[in-house]
């Protein structure tokens, strides 16, 4: 099958379908999402917490991204692979979200890179989309802000919605090919994803985006603590997993494995 690009999925918008969206790491669970039909995969910068176990998205590399996003590409044939621009590293100058964007293409084999923000980030998307890099804009709560919005907060309530509607008008007419829209008022998301003929990929912003995202390690059980509102768990892998190692740890204890048919 070939893969997933930019006008599939304006087409896809026109004609009223929804798709599902994962973030992926690694080519095992790359590789599944492939075969379950998820057409848009993003190497999210919560690599940084999910991957690399830190606090903050805000502590995580180019360097240390390059490889998730090469192996995710590597290993699958359809989906679109988006690369999330890690914080510092596109803010600077269009030039430097460019140079950046241009090493995950290089280096990594990206289709798409994603980048944080709202009308200040109209010259790095302008630059991106005149260069040929599609480039998701995400807006709404955008965790690379976390210091200045003063943690996880709704964005975009009473006063805020237009302002948040201007910017995904703005945002499309520089070129954007998709909003990625966090932690918004369902309404005002549904009042943007009307406004604007690209695709809305919503996360805790209702269900009138044209697409919906999660992390897939929220997604599949494998966080621990209390998981925000929008998060849906749709499988407990964390038990799965947690019993697979206890059966083998069992086993190995108790002179089980290997078995004959295990040994040479
Ligand atoms: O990095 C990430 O996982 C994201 C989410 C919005 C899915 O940006
Ligand atoms: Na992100």
């Amino acid at each position: 099958k070939a893969r997933v690009r930019i006008p599939y999925l304006k087409e896809l918008k026109a004609q009223g379908r929804k798709w599902a969206m994962l973030t992926a790491y690694d080519m095992y669970t790359a590789a599944i999402f492939e075969e379950a039909g998820i057409p848009v995969l993003l190497v999210g910068d919560s690599a940084s917490n999910n991957v690399y176990g830190n606090e903050s998205t805000l502590t995580v590399t180019v360097d240390e991204l390059i490889p998730l996003v090469r192996a995710v590409a590597k290993a699958t044939h359809r989906p679109l692979v988006i690369a999330d621009l890690p914080f510092g590293s596109y803010q600077a100058s269009p030039e430097q979200c460019f140079h950046t964007a241009v090493r995950f293409m290089k280096e990594a084999g990206a289709h798409a890179v994603k980048l944080e923000g709202g009308i200040e980030m109209l010259p790095q998307v302008r630059k991106l989309a005149t260069s040929g890099i599609p480039v998701m804009a995400h807006i709404g709560f955008t965790p690379q802000y976390e210091h200045q919005l003063g943690g996880y907060r709704i964005q975009g309530r009473g006063d805020e919605a237009q302002r948040l509607i201007d910017a995904a008008l703005a945002l499309e007419a520089a070129g954007a090919f998709a909003l990625l829209i966090e932690m918004v008022p369902g309404d005002v998301a549904a009042a943007i994803s009307r406004a604007v003929s690209i695709p809305t990929v919503g996360i805790g912003a209702g269900n009138q985006c044209d697409a919906q995202v999660l992390v897939w390690q929220d997604m599949a059980g494998l966080r621990t603590g209390r998981l925000p509102r929008f998060v849906k768990r749709y499988a407990d892998m964390r038990a799965v997993l947690a019993a697979a190692a206890r059966d083998f740890a069992a086993d190995v204890e108790a002179g089980a494995f290997p078995g004959q048919e295990h040994t040479f």
